[in-house]
């Protein structure tokens, strides 16, 4: 969806679709009133009924306003002037964009003159715009065979239009919001891809693809044989199940110096996980397509990072491969020697996220990161802890774990901070390995970080479990999320003045 901004003024405006944002006093804004006077009073006719409440996301379409070039007046409920918080723009939002989605419109015009909510600037109201349209206009099309049966969404175009002070932070936001929505859209395509399709074979080549299409990103990939000279007897022991080899997916944006450090991002990539030989119950097993949603976050992070073009320099790790049980698979009791030189007691192979990931964080050490987050499906305690409103973080570095906090409540895209306190540690430690990877029925979540944590003490690091919040099990938006790629990506550009 193209997105642009214009002044906000009556002459011009000759649309199909006009959006106008009342709040429940009624009063209107400075085009609202020329319209209405325009139309003879029309406007404030209809709304004196008061069948309208301008409730938070309400919508009302009038048809031809009298003596304007407008077919369409989108009224948009905002509600209460003093409760217009960020959570009731997202909502007002999230209305204006399921009812634009009903109209034959291939263009909307949305009067955005005057309004900001509460704590935000017009340039995230801007961004918002983008992601919330993108959101609720997301299908995923790519398995239906007969193409003709498509549903056609005929909105092309978002025109916002404001005073003309507003209209700098209105262009940057929606900028920032179009970058948001193609990255998004490629992390939820990714997630969405069934694990016939989307195997490690087929992340490396979106990787490369990627890399083609942007001049600053470069992809190195990995094969289970370079793996093996690296030593990464963890990784290995869960790819080594499946018939389709693992790949190790390195790729980087180059903004800045190739002396400036970079910030890293390394996303858990099992195309599917039945949980190896600790198999998985069948009910609901299919779910486990999504256990690659770390990965599409990095990827679609790094392609809005792409998109957007910061100073600085990001580098995303796909640690991906496939957790299947056969004759060559890992078995409960094994131990394997990680590219740290640490021994891992594999207790349970379904507790294979960690094993990945630990080879995949050591393995950046040689980039020399300023920071690094690892973001992953780890586990379904994480579930139980926080649903799906918060993403978990766990970290060694207060300022890290408080500048993603930051980010997800700028964006909306929340997190949420659990302790990996020391004391948590006795639960992991092994009779014979130097830890096993699993640590009881107690703190689930809290375990799995703990055994990161043995791998990351190098750097400044956080971990976000994304087991809640990055997919959908069921009903009629089932399907991946596209979270937390907002947060990241505020939180990588955040960290483009280096300020933490
Ligand atoms: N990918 C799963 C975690 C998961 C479960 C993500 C449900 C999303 C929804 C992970 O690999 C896993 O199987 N974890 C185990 C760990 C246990 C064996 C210690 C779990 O959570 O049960
Ligand atoms: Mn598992
Ligand atoms: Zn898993």
């Amino acid at each position: 969806m193209q997105l642009s901004v214009k002044p906000s003024n009556l002459p011009s405006t000759q649309t199909s679709c006009l959006v106008l944002a009342i709040f429940d006093d009624q009063s209107l804004s400075r085009l609202a009133k020329q319209i209405d006077r325009k139309s003879g009073g029309q406007l404030s006719k209809i709304l004196k009924r008061n069948d309208f409440k301008a409730k938070v996301g309400e919508t009302l379409v009038l048809h031809d306003l009298n003596a304007t070039q407008i077919e369409r007046c989108l009224i948009l409920g905002l509600g209460t002037r003093d409760k217009f918080d960020p959570d009731a723009c997202v909502s007002a939002l999230s209305g204006l964009a399921n009812a634009s989605r009903q109209l034959t419109i291939k263009k909307l015009n949305v009067d955005l003159d005057g309004l900001k909510p509460k704590g935000r600037d017009e340039s995230w109201l801007a961004s918002k715009i983008a992601e919330c349209f993108s959101d609720v206009f997301y299908q995923y099309l790519d398995m239906k065979g007969n193409k003709k049966n498509r549903a056609v969404q005929t909105l092309q175009r978002i025109e916002l239009m404001g005073a003309d002070k507003q209209l700098k932070a209105l262009r940057r936001g929606a900028k920032l919001g179009q970058a948001l929505a193609i990255g998004k859209s490629a992390a939820k395509d990714l997630g969405n891809a069934p694990s016939n399709i989307c195997t490690p074979n087929y992340l490396a080549k979106q990787a490369r693809s990627l890399a083609r299409r942007y001049d600053r990103i470069t992809t190195t990939i990995l094969d289970e044989k370079q793996m093996e000279k690296l030593g990464m007897g963890a990784f290995l022991s869960v790819s080594k199940g499946s018939d389709n080899p693992g790949k190790m997916i390195v790729m980087q944006y180059k903004g800045a110096a190739s002396n400036v450090k970079p910030h890293v991002i390394v996303g858990k990539g099992i195309t599917f996980d039945s949980g190896g030989i600790s198999l998985k119950g069948g009910a609901g097993m299919w779910e486990m397509i999504y256990d690659m949603c770390g990965a599409a976050t990095v990827y679609g992070t790094l392609q809005t990072i792409a998109e957007v073009g910061p100073k600085m320099n990001v580098v995303a790790v796909m640690a991906a491969a496939e957790n299947m049980p056969s004759a060559r698979a890992s078995k409960p009791g094994d131990i394997v020697t990680s590219m740290s030189g640490q021994t891992v007691e594999i207790l349970n192979t379904d507790a294979e996220g960690r094993l990945v990931l630990c080879d995949a964080l050591t393995y950046i050490e040689r980039f020399n990161p300023e920071t690094v987050v690892d973001v992953a499906t780890l586990t379904g305690a994480c579930i139980v802890a926080l649903g799906s409103q918060a993403s978990a973080i766990f970290a060694n570095d207060d300022a890290v774990a408080n500048a993603l906090i930051a980010a997800g409540e700028q964006t909306r895209d929340r997190a949420w901070r659990l302790p990996i306190w020391e004391s948590y540690q006795p639960q992991i430690n092994s009779a014979f390995a130097d830890m096993q990877n699993i640590g009881g029925k107690e703190a689930g979540s809290i375990t799995a970080a703990c055994f990161l944590a043995r791998f990351t003490r190098k750097y400044r690091w956080a971990h976000m479990d994304i087991a809640g919040t990055s997919f959908k099990w069921a009903g009629v938006k089932k399907g991946s999320t596209g979270r937390p790629v907002a947060l990241l990506t505020e939180y990588l550009l955040s960290q483009e003045a280096g300020s933490i």
